[in-house]
């Protein structure tokens, strides 16, 4: 069993305290000891992008990344997306576009681009294209989700 470390960080604005095994990944911790189950894991691997956070202005994929480098950092997850007065933009784009199906890629979905709008708020089709290449969906054929994160864009 491995040790535990203690850690301190701010998760969507709130700062928070856990005591994680030093080989848990961000995403195990965020999901089985902050109950944020938005970020899934498919892959594991860094491959599919559908445990996507943004961590210090930077698009991680949360099962690469240890728990315990998470700490002194400034996560923002899915759940911190939605605003007061409803869904985030973006998530109402994919709504609009029928960008969810299974909805299982949609959280790291929406974080990259999230991501990608704060870096380019005026991204070409080959900009969003390119910026969610390491992102992948079973069911849309990503037609549905570049045209949400076009409508993003223009909103
Ligand atoms: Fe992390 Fe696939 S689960 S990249
Ligand atoms: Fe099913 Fe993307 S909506 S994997």
């Amino acid at each position: 069993m491995s040790a535990k470390v203690d850690i301190e960080f701010t998760v969507n604005g709130a700062v928070r305290q856990v005591s994680v095994p030093a080989d848990m990944s961000a995403l195990d911790m965020l999901r089985d000891q902050l109950d944020l189950k938005g970020a899934k894991e498919a892959c594991g691997e860094g491959e599919c992008g559908a445990c996507t956070i943004i961590v210090d202005d930077a698009s991680v994929c949360s099962c690469l990344m240890y728990a315990a480098d998470c700490d002194g950092r400034t996560i923002e997850t899915i759940e911190g997306v939605q605003t007061v007065d409803g869904l985030d933009p973006i998530q109402q784009a994919f709504v609009d576009q029928g960008a969810v199906q299974c909805g299982y890629c949609t959280p790291g979905m929406v974080m990259q681009a999230k991501h990608m709008l704060a870096k380019n708020p005026n991204p070409t089709e080959g900009d969003i294209q390119r910026g969610l290449e390491g992102n992948v969906c079973r069911c849309t054929g990503y037609r549905k989700i570049f045209d949400a994160v076009a409508e993003a864009a223009r909103s």
